[in-house]
């Protein structure tokens, strides 16, 4: 039975936090064609909805997801020559692109197993939270590919040499612990208590300033490449445009709230940004 374009990413929206699943189980979630121009339409959908402050990216079955899929991405993409290829590609990358500037905090709720180019939206997400039921690896170098698409430069920007050098030579699986004390997830939590923590996590985000999360979230993966300097330089225009960008004036209204009102402390929490003012 051929499957539907629509039924490959599915999603809810959620007391401020947008739950896109990764749906193909049967197929443990391997990325075709179909699943990344879907994916680019759900961020289309949701990117700039009011009631979405966070969103999470989970996978449906026993898999977050095994990487590219093998047959419909690579054999019969290469069946159209470059053109195939050239497109598929595109797409793929496109929607990775997107999540890693996307409008709103974004976690990967890693559940199961994560290959090759699955690590292309992990690292797109700006957190991630695995179970520790959950498998990581770099499986290309057992069919001879190197890591797919940008895939290398992932793991060279997360982790450390010797590690990036061992997923990629051994192809080796890592569990959600190991995966966590690599640092390639933030946390590794009980099976049972994967979604509600993130749910937790997505929540503490939604307490903050949402202009803030979005210009905070593109100077740290900005500024890795810049000398000292060309960062201090870039990150007070940053936050210069931050101020003209947030009407509701939060970060006045947050000195305000402790230094007049005293009606909290910044060093243990965000300020209420539901009494700022409104954005016009
Ligand atoms: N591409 C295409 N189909 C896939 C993929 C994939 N990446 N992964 C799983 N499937 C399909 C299988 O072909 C199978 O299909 P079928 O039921 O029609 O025969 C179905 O999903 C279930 O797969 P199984 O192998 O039976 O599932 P199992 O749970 O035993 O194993 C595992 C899961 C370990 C993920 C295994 O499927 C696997 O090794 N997949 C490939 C992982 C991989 O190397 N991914 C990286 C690709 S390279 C890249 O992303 C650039």
């Amino acid at each position: 039975m051929s499957e539907e374009q629509a039924d490959t990413v599915i999603y809810t929206v959620e007391d401020g936090i947008a739950w896109v699943w990764f749906s193909r189980p049967a197929k443990r979630n391997a990325m075709s064609p179909k699943l990344n121009r879907r994916m680019m339409e759900v961020l289309d959908e949701i990117e700039y909805r009011e009631d979405v402050g966070v969103l999470v990216l989970g996978g449906q079955g026993t898999a977050w997801s095994a990487g590219m899929d093998l047959k419909e991405y690579f054999r019969e993409t290469e069946a159209n020559g470059l053109r195939g290829v050239r497109k598929s590609q595109s797409e793929s990358y496109g929607w990775f692109r997107r999540l890693r500037w996307f409008q709103k905090p974004t976690i990967a709720m890693v559940n199961g197993w994560c290959f090759g180019g699955g690590f292309g939206p992990l690292f797109a997400c700006d957190l991630a939270i695995c179970s520790q039921e959950a498998k990581f690896g770099l499986s290309e170098i057992n069919w001879g590919i190197l890591p797919g698409g940008g895939v290398t430069k992932v793991v060279v920007d997360l982790l450390s040499m010797r590690d990036a050098m061992w997923l990629t030579l051994t192809g080796d699986l890592i569990d959600g612990a190991q995966a966590s004390a690599m640092r390639l997830v933030n946390e590794c939590v009980p099976a049972d208590q994967l979604e509600s923590r993130t749910a937790e996590v997505a929540r503490m985000l939604l307490q903050k300033n949402p202009v803030t999360l979005k210009f905070a979230k593109d100077a740290v993966r900005r500024v890795g490449l810049m000398t000292y300097d060309e960062a201090e330089d870039y990150l007070v225009r940053l936050q210069e445009a931050m101020n003209f960008h947030d009407k509701t004036e939060g970060r006045k209204e947050g000195i305000r709230q402790f230094i007049d009102e005293k009606s909290y402390k910044p060093g243990l929490g965000a300020y209420d940004k539901d009494r700022a003012k409104a954005q016009s």
